[in-house]
């Protein structure tokens, strides 16, 4: 029996989505789990390393989480360059859930390491187009494995909807509906603290509803229904004024709202509404409701209900009367017959058998630049006021 190790430098973990997806969600559960099992003859255990810029903060990390997986505190360094270029130890994994906007310097010493053979990263991995690519063909030129977060793909609903739609459920598929978002606090309030952080509404910190969420989109509809062909989107900023971490209030300079229509090179329509300025009143705070001509189904984050065009009632306009339909009563939920995990954790594990064993991997550096490339579509439309074509890259 061979417990293979995997060494890995978590950069920037400690964020929010660093120190909850990554670190707690993802490697220290796996490492609770006793690792990725391949086979009655081979583990592959992964060995983090935590880096980032605060020394306190890192050893809070590193003591409240690593006691309970490796008996003792996770490792840690400010010294990033220096871990990149191995002076603390083999790590061939280098993996950043840095700002966006940090993620270029990151990636381009990871790339340049020796020692490092393959990059993990979160999503967007650059604000631009050209940026996200020149990035994809670097990494890819120095001959390392490397993926992208890409994480809405293994949430239990999108897993349900890929079902149905192989089951056949939907019949053609002739338009999609997302409702994503909630109410994101500006932070001005009395005892209404911002719960995201403040970076996200400045677009010269790398912010922005479109850069944020379009990535998302863009992985999630081509996987799901298809390639898209072209898109028309509209951003705001609708709350001007928020406050941030050091309690100053700052002027909002990007979009908190954002509305397209996607075009599938099928003619399918994807409509998706974006917003940290909404109130929920829908099943989940993503809501994706898919309408076929044989059913339709509507998925949350992890439930999905569906109807059958055998159970579709016939709804008479007429608001003389109360409504005699109960429209939330005709529709019945995917039962959960298989445990599903975190989907970051899933990705993960994937990401891990990749760089261990060679198995294929898709969900790579350029895979997110196509989203970079959605959002920043996006934006061209938005401003320009029209519809846009999307290039393969
Ligand atoms: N996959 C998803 O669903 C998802 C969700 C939210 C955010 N994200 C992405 O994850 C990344 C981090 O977002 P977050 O919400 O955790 O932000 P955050 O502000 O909580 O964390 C950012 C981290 O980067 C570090 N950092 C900032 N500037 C740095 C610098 N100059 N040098 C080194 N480290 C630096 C911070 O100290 C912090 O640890 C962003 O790129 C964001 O777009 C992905």
């Amino acid at each position: 029996m061979e417990t293979r190790r995997i060494g890995i430098i978590m950069n920037g973990v400690t964020g929010r989505m660093g120190t909850n997806q990554h670190l707690i969600r993802s490697i220290t559960a796996i490492i609770k789990q006793g690792g990725v099992r391949i086979s009655p003859d081979l583990t592959l255990m992964p060995d983090p390393i935590l880096t980032g810029r605060n020394e306190n903060k890192l050893k809070a990390l590193a003591d409240a989480h690593g006691p309970g997986a490796i008996g003792k505190p996770y490792a840690y360094t400010t010294d990033v360059d220096g871990v990149i270029d191995g002076k603390h130890g083999d790590f061939e994994v280098f993996f950043d859930a840095s700002g966006t906007l940090q993620r270029a310097g990151f990636l381009e010493k990871a790339s340049a390491s020796k020692m490092i053979k393959a990059i993990y990263c979160e999503k967007p991995t650059a604000t631009e187009t050209k940026e996200a690519v020149r990035l994809a063909e670097m990494v890819e030129k120095a001959g390392k494995k490397n993926g992208v977060v890409q994480d809405k793909l293994w949430l239990p609903s999108f897993r349900k909807l890929a079902m149905l739609k192989e089951l056949g459920f939907f019949g053609d598929i002739l338009s999609v509906k997302g409702d994503f978002g909630y109410w994101v606090f500006s932070g001005m309030d009395l005892d209404q603290p911002a719960q995201r952080p403040s970076w996200n509404y400045r677009a010269e910190d790398g912010g922005g509803m479109m850069i944020d969420m379009f990535c998302h989109w863009e992985y999630v509809i081509s996987n799901l229904f298809g390639p898209i062909k072209s898109l028309v989107a509209y951003g705001n900023v609708d709350i001007p004024e928020r406050r941030a971490e050091d309690g100053k209030p700052f002027k909002a300079t990007a979009d908190d709202s954002a509305y397209a229509m996607f075009l599938l090179e099928d003619g399918t329509m994807c409509q998706f509404n974006s917003s940290w300025c909404t109130r929920v009143r829908r099943d989940d705070l993503l809501t994706v409701h898919v309408d076929g001509t044989k059913g339709s189904a509507v998925a949350g984050l992890r439930e999905v209900v569906t109807q059958a065009a055998a159970n579709t009632p016939k709804p008479v306009w007429n608001p003389d009367i109360p409504q005699p339909i109960d429209f939330y009563a005709g529709w019945e939920e995917v039962p959960n017959n298989i445990e599903y995990d975190n989907a970051f954790k899933i990705q993960w594990e994937l990401f891990l058998r990749h760089v261990a064993l060679d198995e294929p991997f898709r969900w790579d550096l350029m895979a997110g630049a196509r989203g970079v490339q959605l959002a920043e579509l996006g934006m061209q439309s938005w401003k320009e006021r029209c519809w846009v074509d999307v290039p393969k890259l």
